[in-house]
């Protein structure tokens, strides 16, 4: 099956500005006349937002590590088929706010799990769909926090830096071991300055692909 469009995935720590730049791709894209197709996980389905209601609630229903990953796979299989293989072959560019990378780094290589274990929950999932650009934003733990101060440093206090160090760590493992999908964003400059960059990764993208939202 020939994938025609662009996927494109923001990954990161909590707070790292993944949000923030994944909103404004989406409008510099659209003013370039792209319409990019923007998701995020878990959810952008019915049943992947049900599932992110469940996974996300704060109080404390208790769950296991694998039910947490198996949750996230559901919600990601769901997503993949209803949502993202559609939109490539229509030739779409896709924007997905955190995707397998995230659950392999928090769950699988931070939370304990094992990426090999997450690896299998996701395999049928994904079904090989696999991001051609993962801009991961690079932010210390601590200027991070700085960051989400009073807006939801509950649910990261309660997970850790140290937890959240293990993460950044993975993302930056899996950046020197996939550099041609894989893009480190320094994020603790201006928002303008990311901007650009996040801009001239995903140009070169859409260059490659031929896509060049005027045709
Ligand atoms: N470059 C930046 N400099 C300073 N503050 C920023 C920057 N980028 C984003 N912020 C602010 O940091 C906070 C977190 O940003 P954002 O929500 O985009 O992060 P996130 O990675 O999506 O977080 P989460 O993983 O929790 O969804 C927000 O209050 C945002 O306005
Ligand atoms: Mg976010």
């Amino acid at each position: 099956m020939k994938k025609k469009g662009l996927f494109i995935t923001f990954e990161g720590i909590d707070g790292s500005g993944k949000t923030t730049q994944y909103n404004l791709l989406r409008g510099r894209l659209r003013r370039r006349g792209l319409d990019p197709v923007c998701v995020r996980e878990p959810g952008s389905t019915v049943v992947g937002e049900e599932i992110r209601s469940i996974l996300l609630s704060s109080d404390d229903r208790p769950m296991t590590l694998l039910t947490e990953a198996l949750l996230y796979a559901a919600a990601r299989s769901q997503l993949v088929r209803e949502v993202i293989v559609p939109a490539l072959e229509g030739g779409k560019v896709v924007l997905c706010d955190r995707f397998l990378d995230s659950s392999l780094a928090y769950q699988g290589y931070a939370g304990g799990l094992g990426v090999d274990t997450v690896m299998a929950v996701n395999a049928a999932a994904v079904r090989g769909i696999r991001p051609h650009l993962t801009l991961v934003f690079d932010l210390s733990v601590s200027e991070a926090l700085r960051r989400e101060r009073g807006r939801k440093a509950d649910r990261i206090e309660s997970r850790g830096a140290e937890y959240l160090q293990r993460v950044r760590e993975y993302y930056l493992e899996l950046a020197r071991k996939e550099p041609d999908r894989v893009r480190v964003i320094p994020a603790a400059r201006d928002i303008a300055e990311i901007e650009a960059d996040v801009y001239r990764e995903v140009s070169e993208g859409l260059a490659a692909l031929g896509i060049d939202g005027r045709g």
